[in-house]
């Protein structure tokens, strides 16, 4: 495709962008680090600094729009110097308006609140032991194999168990929350979709119920548990949320954590399948892991990109945007922006600057998932590297190292492989 090409290009609908997306970043980036797109008057934001700026700046910037975007289109027409009005009398018709991504100060802090005192250090620890149990269970499933597809038979039922342990939900409800995972792809997949009608207004809806269930029992009875935790637990100020709440918080766990997670461990056991030599340098050197971790973030950010709607005129990067304009912080574009990283599309484990990739977001609203992901992935290629070798990619299935062919998660807001198979070795 050449430069022209991407010109007449709408980075929302466009499915020849799922494959390979940075080609068209690095087009968005020479028409400047911010720039305004033409289909949808979208303002791209691919300089990292810039991006930062507006991740910091919550006063011009509302979340209201985080995760929906230009779609289904902000409900009146957003006029004025100042719309924050127009924003607060309209934000709940929203999609995703009940989760906290899209919350703004002073609830923002609230909510989020409530939810940290889910995700102490300690209950991270607890939910560790159970990562290293789940991780050897799910590999024993397919060792004898010699091959697996690693979206399905790793990735996707150990990212939704380790968030149904971090909340407490019962073992013995574990493989039927796996059957709704299943059978709720059409809802996860309206992230980042264009299509207006596909994308509910309340896509947990599957979720919600579960958890008023749960919250409820545990009100009624409490027991000594993570569940009763969160059932209990009370807002900075010491009141109790009413069940409504609670229940957003934990069903908004699932949505948030688990395919970003599945996505970080398809992108880095790519990596892996394709790089032997960094294979035999993690082997060799275990103390590496996290900053292929980090590098993988930053090269294939599951999240390419969040979103954001300015109250009041502001100027970004030499570009004016006036109240009621809706950005896109391309998180997968920042990250590669050259003036930040060298090379940046090279994967380099001894980057100096690696984990400053923005690949969580950053501010106020930065990944509170970030330490869950992160040992999440860490205990994964511990486990691997400790029961298997010589992963490779399955040529069967993906063709020759010349003809690779992947297929990619068809949204414009999340990275990474549908399926991966990989062959490899178990180690005696
Ligand atoms: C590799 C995996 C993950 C990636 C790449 C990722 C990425 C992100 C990003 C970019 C944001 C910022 C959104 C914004 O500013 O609009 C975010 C927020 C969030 N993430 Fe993650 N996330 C991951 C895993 C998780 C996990 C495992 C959890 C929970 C267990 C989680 C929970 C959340 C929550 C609750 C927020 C909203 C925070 C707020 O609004 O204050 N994430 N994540």
């Amino acid at each position: 495709m050449n430069t022209t090409d991407f010109a007449s290009i709408d980075f929302f609908t466009d499915r020849s962008l799922y494959d390979n997306p940075y080609p068209y970043f690095e087009w968005l980036r020479s028409q400047g680090a911010v720039w305004r797109e033409p289909f949808h008057d979208v303002v791209m934001v691919t300089g990292y600094d810039e991006a930062k700026v507006i991740y910091n700046d919550n006063a011009t910037f509302s979340s209201c729009n985080a995760v929906s975007g230009p779609f289904p289109g902000f409900p009146v027409p957003l006029v004025g110097e100042d719309v924050t009005d127009l924003i607060e009398q309209h934000r709940d018709e929203l999609p995703f308006s009940d989760q906290l991504p899209t919350f703004d100060p002073p609830k923002h802090q609230d909510h989020r609140g409530l939810l940290m005192r889910l995700i102490t250090p300690k209950r991270l620890k607890e939910n560790e032991a159970f990562m290293w149990r789940i991780a050897d269970q799910q590999i024993s499933e397919f060792i004898d194999n010699g091959a697996c597809e690693w979206i399905a038979e790793y990735t996707s039922p150990v990212t939704l168990l380790v968030i149904a342990d971090l909340l407490g939900v019962p073992e013995a409800d574990h493989s039927e929350f796996q059957d709704e995972l299943q059978s709720n792809r059409r809802a996860r997949s309206a992230v980042g979709s264009s299509d207006g009608a596909a994308m509910a207004h309340k896509p947990l809806e599957f979720l919600y119920d579960r958890f008023t269930k749960y919250i409820e029992e545990c009100r009624r009875t409490p027991r000594e548990d993570v569940m009763t935790g969160l059932a209990l637990a009370t807002f900075p100020d010491g009141t109790l949320p009413n069940v409504v709440d609670a229940m957003r918080i934990a069903a908004n766990l699932f949505a948030a954590g688990q395919e970003t997670t599945a996505r970080l461990l398809g992108n880095a056991f790519q990596f892996l399948g394709e790089r032997p030599d960094i294979q035999i340098k993690l082997r060799d050197d275990r103390s590496l892991i996290p900053a292929f971790i980090e590098e993988s973030l930053r090269v294939e950010s599951p999240i390419k990109g969040d979103f954001r709607l300015s109250r009041v005129p502001s100027t970004i990067g030499g570009v004016e945007l006036p109240a009621g304009t809706t950005v896109m912080l391309l998180n997968g574009a920042a990250n590669r922006d050259p003036r930040m990283f060298e090379n940046p599309s090279e994967f380099k484990l001894d980057r100096p600057n690696g984990r400053h990739h923005i690949g969580f977001g950053f501010g106020l609203h930065t990944c509170a998932g970030a330490p869950l992901a992160r040992s999440e992935a860490r205990i994964t290629i511990e486990r691997i590297l400790d029961r298997i070798e010589n992963i490779g990619i399955n040529e069967t299935e993906h063709g020759n190292a010349n003809e690779r062919h992947y297929t990619y998660a068809p949204t414009f807001m999340l990275r990474g492989v549908q399926n991966l198979h990989l062959t490899f070795d178990k180690i005696a």
